[in-house]
């Protein structure tokens, strides 16, 4: 049976049912979502003399949680438009309407009487090979799917998602013992390649994989806490960056998970487990006290910490009050913070004589040992476990990745002298003489199974560029760019400068990029793997340069930059580029000219100069003209100001799209573009495209002139801004910036419609850049991005 899936249905419009519809509308998957009817009608309701009979009552859960998607955040939609995909609807009315989706996701109150008295409903209407997924958190998959008929039970297994599901990458996949493997298959493809999720099969155990361990992990934190006395500020000040872990560290993790879920999640183990391993999920009495009271973290306003007059306090477990939050600050910190590389930096830390130290080490031993105690019984491996808490808590790395980089015999020799048994596991690598669970064979990763190691599987889809050029090595490289054979015929340019910005380096490697590229390959594509694809140009050596009044080298830097990115607009060979996460100012202007972009559903991309005092400099200005241009049907009369309006406010107003499909509503994309729904697959699917163009023949686009407003656009532009200046919009400097920006879209003094040649425009750019960056103001605002990392309305 080849599955597919058309259509879906969840049902439950709660939090992570309305997010999970959220995210299969993002990809463009119609979803019915149902909920139950309600019980009574509201007030407004009965004022407008509806009844319990009326469809709009009926649905007004689901149609109120579908309302509720425009207002969160972080948004669950990539696009307001979205929401059109989803349809609600309630349990009573629409049931039957479950016979027309291939897939339904249970996303309802986590009770296992109620699940199970939905799956004999949704029993008798799905159609036959229709997969049904429960997103419980803990409930056991094989008990739900307890006196269902044997078809529903063939397609019925546990898919939980994370909260927000847009967001979080992990997907785990529970198979019940009844689920046919073919269905285990297709929902582990399609959880990777359409959802864009990073899935981990996991197995049918109290918790699953990351949530028991997380869990676990969060109260034995929570319990050295209290029985050593250190504060919640301090736990959070060494448990986040500092070792690998996301900035809400432990305690603001918490307060964003909301400690009412949390609790119920470590109900949930204790309640299937006994012995020492359950005392461990025993929530301390001062939680309990703080549910009681209602502050259960960000949804209630406090929890662990409270916001108050822009101050962050801290709770005391004690007494129960709010105190200004703490932070630790001890040698072993500073020490690690001077090393180089996650197992310097760990081992810094975890053997150390302080406070820090033994913080560190008395909150993770218990998890590497808890982790490979679990291996087998939660997962098949460790890689598994490894992804799991990577993906689902964002650890940057997992259990067993720390555990080879603290040691592992120097941690089990520690250990031992402690008294703690050492898990069967963890013994068992030290005496087949082993010293790490990962190793490197031939330039591939290998696990250690319990015996003996094995490859890691690679998904083909999945390129790790680190891995990669470790393999394969780098046709050229310099300070902030390396060229790399990436295989088929493709190079691929990758940055890697500080922040990823733009300087001279990057440029001279662009253009041996395309020369090289030219001669020898079929397209290029132009990515990475930093943390943002680029947030602009280096504007750090730009605001030195301008305050040295070194105009002549600006003059010269900018023309680089800009021919630069004519050489990717008119190289010969297609040129690919893959932005995702911030791609910002410089960042966009790379992708612009490129033949086409491939862009991760998180980008975030705008050209954003004007916060810094300037405008794009390396042809943007230009380029999101002319994408706009490009977008306009042949032989139909349009308004060329409404296309050069519309660019001057993208840009006056330093505006950057929430996601990729929000950068195409900006026509920074178009609609041939790609978007890649799985990061991880960026520079694959950027790859492909680079192929596909190549084999359909590509050739460089033809030199075109570009037809300009000309001096009426200018002047419908500046009365525009002289407009939100007067009503106190924008500042009188940012009504400079705009003047400046204003000239160079609308074309100069010539008159509207003149045709003109890019090399025109591009000066009129350089020269307005020039002019701008030689101003206190914009060096100002240079240097307060540079030194607060946000921007300054002087
Ligand atoms: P929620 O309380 O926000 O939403 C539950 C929804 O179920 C509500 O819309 C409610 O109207 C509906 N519902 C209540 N009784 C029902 C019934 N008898 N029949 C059908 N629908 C009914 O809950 P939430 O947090 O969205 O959780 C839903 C499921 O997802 C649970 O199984 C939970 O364990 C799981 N989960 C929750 C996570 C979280 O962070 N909140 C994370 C991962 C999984």
């Amino acid at each position: 049976m080849a599955y597919q899936i058309r259509k879906a249905a969840v049902i439950g419009s709660g939090v992570m049912g309305s997010g999970i519809a959220a995210h299969l509308a993002n990809i463009g998957i119609p979803v019915l979502l149902l909920d139950i009817v309600p019980r009574e009608v509201t007030e407004a309701e009965q004022a407008k003399g509806l009844t319990l009979e009326d469809h709009t009552v009926r649905n007004r859960i689901a149609t109120t949680s579908i309302q509720k998607l425009l207002k969160q955040k972080p948004a669950p939609l990539t696009a307001k438009k979205n929401l059109d995909l989803i349809t609600p609807g309630n349990l009573e009315d629409d049931l039957e309407k479950l016979a027309d989706v291939d897939w339904i996701v249970e996303v309802i109150v986590e009770n296992l009487d109620v699940k199970k008295s939905l799956y004999e409903k949704i029993d008798a209407v799905r159609k036959p090979d229709t997969i049904v997924s429960s997103n419980t958190s803990g409930i056991s998959i094989d008990a739900m799917a307890e006196g269902r008929s044997e078809d529903f039970s063939k397609h019925f297994l546990g898919t939980h998602f994370f909260n927000p599901p847009r967001y979080l990458k992990l997907l785990e996949v529970i198979p019940a013992a009844s689920t046919a493997p073919e269905v285990v298959d297709f929902m582990t493809a399609f959880g990777e390649d359409v959802l864009g999720k990073g899935v981990v099969i996991a197995k049918d155990t109290p918790n699953f994989i990351a949530n028991r361990i997380g869990t676990y992990g969060l109260l034995v934190t929570l319990r050295e806490m209290q029985n050593r006395g250190y504060s919640i500020g301090e736990v959070d000040s060494v448990t986040g960056p500092l070792i690998g872990r996301p900035k809400s560290a432990t305690f603001r993790t918490l307060d964003v998970v909301g400690l009412d879920t949390f609790m119920h999640v470590a109900k949930n183990v204790y309640d299937k487990t006994e012995g020492e391993e359950q005392k461990v999920f025993e929530a301390p009495e001062f939680m309990k006290k703080m549910v009681e009271n209602g502050w259960i973290g960000a949804k209630s306003g406090q929890g662990f910490f409270l916001k108050k007059d822009k101050e962050i306090l801290e709770l005391d477990p004690e007494t129960l009050e709010y105190r200004p939050a703490g932070k630790l600050k001890t040698p072993s910190q500073e020490m690690a913070k001077a090393q180089k590389g996650f197992s310097a930096k760990m081992k810094t830390l975890v053997y150390a004589d302080d406070r820090t130290g033994e913080l560190l080490w008395n909150i993770l031993a218990p998890v590497l040992r808890y982790s490979a105690e679990l291996n087998g019984e939660i997962a098949d491996d460790i890689v598994s476990i490894d992804n799991a808490m990577k993906w689902g808590f964002g650890w940057n790395q997992g259990p067993f990745e720390i555990w080879d980089a603290i040691g592992v015999e120097k941690s089990v020799a520690k250990m031992k002298e402690e008294g703690h048994d050492v898990p069967a596991f963890a013994q068992s690598l030290l005496d087949s003489g082993n010293e790490t669970f990962y190793k490197e064979v031939d330039g591939d990763l290998h696990f250690f199974n319990g015996s003996d190691y094995e490859a890691v599987p690679v998904n083909e889809k999945v390129i790790d560029l680190k891995r990669y050029k470790k393999k394969h090595g780098v046709i050229k490289s310099n300070s902030g760019a390396s060229l790399i054979d990436l295989g088929d015929g493709i190079a691929l340019l990758e940055f890697h400068s500080q922040s990823n910005a733009i300087g001279l380096d990057i440029m001279q490697m662009i253009n041996f990029a395309i020369d090289e590229v030219e001669k020898n390959y079929k397209g290029l594509v132009i990515g990475n793997q930093g943390k943002n694809f680029c947030v602009g140009a280096n504007l750090g050596m730009i605001l030195m340069e301008a305050q040295d009044d070194n105009i002549f080298e600006l003059d010269f830097t900018i023309k680089t930059f800009q021919n630069a990115m004519m050489k990717i607009k008119y190289s010969s060979k297609p040129v690919v580029a893959a932005p995702f996460g911030m791609s910002l100012g410089g960042g966009a202007e790379v992708a612009l000219p490129a033949a086409h972009i491939q862009a991760s559903m998180e980008t975030y991309m705008g050209l954003v100069e004007a916060g810094v005092g300037l405008i794009p400099g390396g042809g943007g200005n230009k380029e999101l003209y002319m994408k706009h241009l490009k977008g306009m049907p042949n032989g139909i009369d349009f308004d060329l100001q409404n296309v050069a309006s519309k660019v001057f406010e993208s840009i006056a107003m330093a505006k950057v799209s929430t996601s990729a499909e929000e950068a195409r509503e900006n026509n920074f994309l178009n609609f041939v573009d790609g978007i890649s729904v799985n990061s991880d697959h960026l520079i694959y699917d950027a790859k492909q495209a680079a192929l596909s163009l190549y084999e359909n023949g590509y050739k460089a686009p033809k030199r075109e002139k570009v037809p300009v407003t000309g001096e009426p656009g200018y002047a419908t532009l500046l009365l525009g801004a002289e407009g939100m200046f007067l009503s106190g919009y924008i500042s009188e400097y940012d009504l400079k910036i705009a003047q400046k920006l204003a000239f160079v879209l609308s074309g100069g003094k010539v008159p509207y419609g003149t045709k003109v040649d890019e090399q025109y425009l591009l000066d009129l750019e350089r020269q307005a850049f020039l002019s701008l960056v030689a101003q206190p103001k914009s060096q100002q605002r240079m240097q307060h991005m540079l030194v607060k990392g946000k921007p300054l309305r002087n």
